[in-house]
């Protein structure tokens, strides 16, 4: 059998939780398909890229880009460029993108200019709020996928409002989930809590990167302020992304946070920060991924966003979207410390078995 070419391309943290369950699965059927794996250097340091690579037993890229930051457009277009050439040279018969980062907008492009099929996994998202690039580049990558993988019913509804053929739209599940499923004991043996001294259930862990939260000194004054008071209840274990810690020091922030329950850590690798979800009363977050996490884990979740393209995780999970307004974060905090938090289930297919079904899609669409 001629065996098929894919080549799955990687670029910043989020991706390479999606990516990890797939690579393993196609890895199974060596037979029929020879997987390549690009990383574009989108994200490239230890903490947020290496370190995931190495937890999710992932393997070394085949090719990596090594773009580095920028702009938009400078790290869109860098990735580009570079893709073009190596996608030329490959001539894969499909490339797989995840979620809704640069480097998957600028390899949608790229792939489907070279007239090659593309793949999406978590397809059909949208928080129709355009001021969020991950908007942008969902529309677009959906808008020029071959094959959408869908995670929740909302991307089905979303793809069909837009005009998207049935017929290359398919709902195969969460595959975030999948690695969580996968990671969730070995993750509980992470001596985290240890490490930093907390006790399960009597903290609050907080995670906040968003350009829109951390860019504007008000807001993120705001920000700041509301999660010091929530800090006074209940400690609250931050571990910082680079961007968002760039901004606390430019804007001058923070400077009397040794007085308050707030800690500012480095950011955490995939297994601790897993563990430090599972075991926390309560997450504060501007993710996306997040959202899902606290939703399988059954953990409150308080969104520091006015939106959110992931609603199964309000609807069916324990995800309450509170904004961005310091006073409707900290009263959502409280009131989930007072009372029990948001109970949920788990949305359907976010069981582990994600990546199989794409599989078997790919191995009935590709032979
Ligand atoms: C990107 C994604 C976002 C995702 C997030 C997860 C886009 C548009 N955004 O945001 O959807 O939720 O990753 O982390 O793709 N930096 C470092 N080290 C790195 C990478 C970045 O210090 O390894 C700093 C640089 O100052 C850089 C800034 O972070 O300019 C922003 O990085 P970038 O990759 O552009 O976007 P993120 O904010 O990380």
């Amino acid at each position: 059998m001629l065996k098929k070419k894919i080549v799955l391309v990687v670029g910043a943290r989020p991706n390479f939780m999606k990516s990890a369950p797939l690579m393993r699965e196609l890895g199974k059927h060596g037979d029929r398909f020879e997987t390549l794996l690009i990383h574009t250097g989108q994200h490239y340091d230890h903490k947020l890229s290496q370190l995931f690579f190495d937890e999710l037993k992932m393997p070394k890229p085949d090719i990596y880009l090594g773009v580095g930051s920028g702009s938009h457009a400078e790290q869109t277009a860098r990735i580009m460029t570079s893709l073009e050439n190596e996608l030329t040279e490959l001539k894969p018969d499909l490339v797989i993108v995840f979620g809704d980062v640069n480097s998957t907008l600028a390899t949608s492009i790229v792939t489907s200019k070279l007239w090659i099929k593309l793949g999406h996994v978590e397809a059909g998202l949208r928080s129709f709020d355009n001021t969020m690039p991950e908007e942008i580049n969902r529309i677009v990558t959906d808008r020029l996928s071959d094959y959408l993988f869908v995670s929740e019913p909302s991307g089905l509804a979303n793809l069909k409002a837009e005009g998207v053929a049935d017929k290359k739209v398919f709902f195969t599940g969460n595959i975030m989930i999948d690695s969580l499923v996968s990671n969730l004991a070995v993750a509980n043996k992470s001596d985290i809590l240890q490490r930093l001294n907390l006790r399960p259930k009597e903290y609050i862990a907080m995670t906040m990167h968003r350009p829109a939260n951390v860019d504007d000194s008000e807001t993120l004054k705001g920000i700041i302020t509301s999660i010091q008071k929530i800090s006074e209840r209940l400690p609250i274990v931050f571990p910082c992304h680079p961007r968002t810690r760039n901004r606390i020091e430019e804007f001058g922030l923070l400077k009397s946070s040794q007085s308050t329950g707030l800690r500012i850590i480095e950011p955490l690798g995939y297994l601790d920060f897993l563990k430090l979800q599972a075991d926390s009363r309560l997450v504060l977050t501007d993710s996306g991924g997040i959202q899902e996490e606290t939703t399988y884990l059954q953990i409150p979740c308080i969104t520091m966003r006015e939106n959110t393209e992931r609603p199964a995780t309000v609807d069916i999970g324990t995800n309450v979207i509170a904004g961005t307004d310091p006073k409707r974060i900290t009263e959502g905090a409280l009131a989930t410390l007072d009372g029990t938090g948001k109970k949920g289930t788990v949305p359907e297919l976010w069981d582990g078995k994600t990546a199989g079904r794409i599989v078997d899609i790919l191995i009935d669409k590709l032979f």
